[in-house]
């Protein structure tokens, strides 16, 4: 693998991290075929202008994984949310995306890390995320990284209910 490292993400990334998570929600999700209502979904919640409002975001944190091409993933925290559940807190891991092609080397356990110090140096005790109830992989390495069950938590998507887990982890602040 090439060399990585991980880092705040600036204006000049917004562009990428559209494309990176368009490429990678549709991988992850859209598996049977490309649907209108997939495609209408990313492309109206993946823009570039989405992402240089995050970046303005005071509550929000983005940390990118780059090498001397581009990105190879990201996570972006919301240290202020509504909790989804009477124990997950209001602090989200609100998107974790590694490109396929960057997938089981480390780098999600790098971001995952880097976030959660972020978050207890922002005085957060614990994280929550909300994940598909199907999305076993994700499950998988978010259960590796010490998150456990919480609860279920019911996803809007298109006029139809999407069944999630809640997950919560200590920051160890
Ligand atoms: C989930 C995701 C972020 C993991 O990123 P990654 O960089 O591949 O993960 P890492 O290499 O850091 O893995 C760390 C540990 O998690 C576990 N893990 C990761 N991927 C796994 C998989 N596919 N199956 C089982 N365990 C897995 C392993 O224990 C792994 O340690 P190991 O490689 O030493 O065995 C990545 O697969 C991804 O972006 N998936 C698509 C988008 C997605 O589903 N995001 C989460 C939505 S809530």
């Amino acid at each position: 693998m090439s060399a990585f490292k991980i880092e705040a993400a600036t204006p000049l990334d917004a562009r990428s991290l559209a494309a990176l998570s368009i490429e990678v929600w549709l991988d992850t999700y859209a598996t049977e075929g490309i649907s209108d209502s997939f495609a209408a979904h990313v492309l109206e919640t993946y823009t570039p202008e989405a992402f240089a409002g995050a970046l303005a975001d005071r509550n929000k944190y983005l940390l990118v994984a780059r090498n001397d091409v581009g990105l190879m993933g990201y996570v972006l925290l919301n240290l202020k949310v509504d909790p989804v559940s009477p124990g997950s807190g209001t602090a989200e891991f609100e998107t974790l995306y590694v490109r396929r092609h960057h997938q089981r080397l480390g780098l999600g356990r790098r971001l995952f890390d880097n976030a959660l110090k972020l978050a207890a140096a922002a005085g957060q005790e614990k994280l929550f995320l909300t994940v598909y109830e199907k999305n076993d992989r994700a499950i998988a390495f978010y259960e590796a990284l010490g998150m456990r069950h919480e609860g279920r938590w019911t996803f809007e998507f298109e006029g139809g209910a999407v069944p999630n887990l809640i997950m919560v982890r200590e920051t160890d602040m």
